[in-house]
């Protein structure tokens, strides 16, 4: 049995020109490292009118992110502008006493002890796919990426607004954050590329316009909300509306609770939906995998749905999603402004000046990983732990900043795989492919074709 070596773009041998990088950068941003980005372990990296400073490894990730986070905490003027008008002042984008103090709020809303309310709702959307899937014909290919994005929006839309929100409401405004993360998708490229600021403007109409349209559904729920506050099922909205700042005690007014509700929505649909997809390719390259974790299920579920017991002994299940999330990590770069002047391991970084961290290098990097392009679930199974370098593997971040959501992500994903794959196997059809291309998160392109075998 040979590993799976899964597909990543080809790396140029050597440093690209202004002219091919910039070409390259537009087709996919994860073009652009040549292989020797893979070993070094901070290096300045020239892209036209910008010098931006990468830290690629442990040491320099937690100096920049962990010991010197207050000196890195603000994320990059562009990613900031692309997303305020959607965000306004949510956490998300937000720094200083604002961040700190949404932080403080957010947070615990989205943290393990509530989980025992959500994974009920988790459960039921995944086995509501698996119910329709049984039902779409064996010849008749399904397109993963939209059924992973669809899965993770209506698992998003009911525990953050609870069954209140509505059908239309609901395909409303996961159309309109949809549409918004392809208007921004198109802004990073350009970001990156430190082309003028008046470019972005060329979208400004339509970023606003579907940010309205968000704004108007989320602001009628959360009214809805308050006029209910007492009775009625849990969700997100409901907890943000009682939530109060552990220090002052604050509560957060109908504009923060919204821009929260935004952020929760957006950091916690996409990212999801894309390793799902990214988890059903792999299985379906690497039968053997595939094999071992229907086994597991078989073990642990004995073809029951799982419940929120069932995680912790899901181990293997866990460990395909955290291999697949090493090799296509969701949010492949890290891009922060460095608020005063700083050294990263004593290389000086001037204030206002880009530091990027790229999980996509730091996963598949040569000196801490071992068959660093290969598929490998096994490497996170708990017996390998010791094996593992800290501050090497950062799909959720890493320091203060880290992904709030981390572990209602990482127990949904290992939910719905269970759910699925005990009632389904999945196959590429015929003449599809998937590739990883990265817009504002890393996905399979831009759909991924499948086949549904259902499983007894
Ligand atoms: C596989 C799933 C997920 C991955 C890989 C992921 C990854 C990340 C990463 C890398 C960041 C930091 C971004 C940056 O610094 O620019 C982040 C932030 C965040 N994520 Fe997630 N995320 C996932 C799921 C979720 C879910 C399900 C939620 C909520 C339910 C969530 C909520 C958040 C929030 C609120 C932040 C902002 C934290 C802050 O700035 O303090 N995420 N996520």
């Amino acid at each position: 049995m040979r590993d799976l070596v899964p597909p990543f773009p080809d790396r140029p041998k050597h440093p690209l020109s202004a002219f091919a990088t910039l070409r390259a950068a537009q087709r996919n941003f994860l073009e652009i490292w040549e292989e020797r980005c893979f070993e070094w372990e901070i290096f300045s990296h020239r892209l036209l009118s910008r010098t931006l400073l990468v830290c690629n490894s442990p040491d320099t990730v937690a100096s920049a992110f962990v010991e010197h986070h207050d000196s890195f905490e603000r994320k990059s003027p562009q990613m900031r502008h692309g997303l305020a008008p959607l965000l306004g002042d949510g956490l998300f984008i937000s720094d200083g006493d604002t961040w700190r103090r949404r932080r403080r709020i957010v947070a615990p809303i989205v943290h393990v002890s509530h989980l025992p309310l959500f994974v009920p709702l988790i459960v039921q959307a995944a086995s509501e796919t698996a119910e329709r899937w049984a039902r779409s014909g064996p010849d008749q290919p399904i397109n993963v990426l939209t059924e992973m994005a669809t899965l993770t929006a209506e698992i998003i839309c009911r525990t953050v607004f609870g069954r209140q929100l509505g059908a239309e409401h609901a395909a409303e405004i996961v159309a309109a954050f949809t549409r918004y993360q392809q208007l921004i998708g198109q802004l990073d490229v350009v970001y990156f590329l430190g082309l003028p600021d008046w470019i972005p403007r060329i979208h400004a109409p339509a970023i606003h316009r579907s940010a309205k349209r968000i704004h108007k559904v989320l602001d009628q729920v959360i009214r809805d909300c308050r006029e209910r506050l007492s009775g009625g099922e849990a969700s997100m909205i409901r907890l943000l509306l009682e939530a109060r700042d552990p220090e002052s005690g604050e509560t957060l007014d109908d504009a923060a609770l919204r821009n929260e509700a935004a952020v929760i929505f957006m950091a916690g649909h996409e990212t999801t939906a894309n390793s799902l997809a990214w988890t059903w390719y792999l299985l379906s390259q690497a039968p053997d995998v595939e094999e071992r974790l229907h086994i597991e299920l078989a073990q642990v579920l004995d073809a029951r749905p799982p419940t929120l017991d069932d995680v912790p002994k899901l181990t293997y299940t866990r460990a395909v999603f955290e291999e697949t999330v090493r090799l296509y990590p969701p949010v492949p770069l890290l891009a922060r402004q460095a608020l005063r002047d700083e050294a990263i391991r004593g290389r000086p970084v001037s204030s206002g000046s880009l530091v990027m961290v790229v999980p996509w290098l730091l996963h598949r990097h040569r000196r801490f990983w071992g068959k660093p392009d290969h598929y490998i679930p096994e490497r996170f199974l708990p017996e390998n732990a010791r094996f593992r370098v800290r501050h090497a593997y950062i799909p959720f971040s890493v320091g203060p900043r880290i992904c709030a959501g981390a572990a209602f992500g990482l127990t949904e994903a290992i939910l719905c795989i269970a759910t699925l794959a005990q009632r389904a196997r999945l196959r590429l059809a015929p003449g599809a492919s998937a590739a990883p291309v990265c817009r504002l998160t890393l996905r399979p392109g831009d759909d991924l074709w499948m086949l549904v075998q259902p499983r007894g």
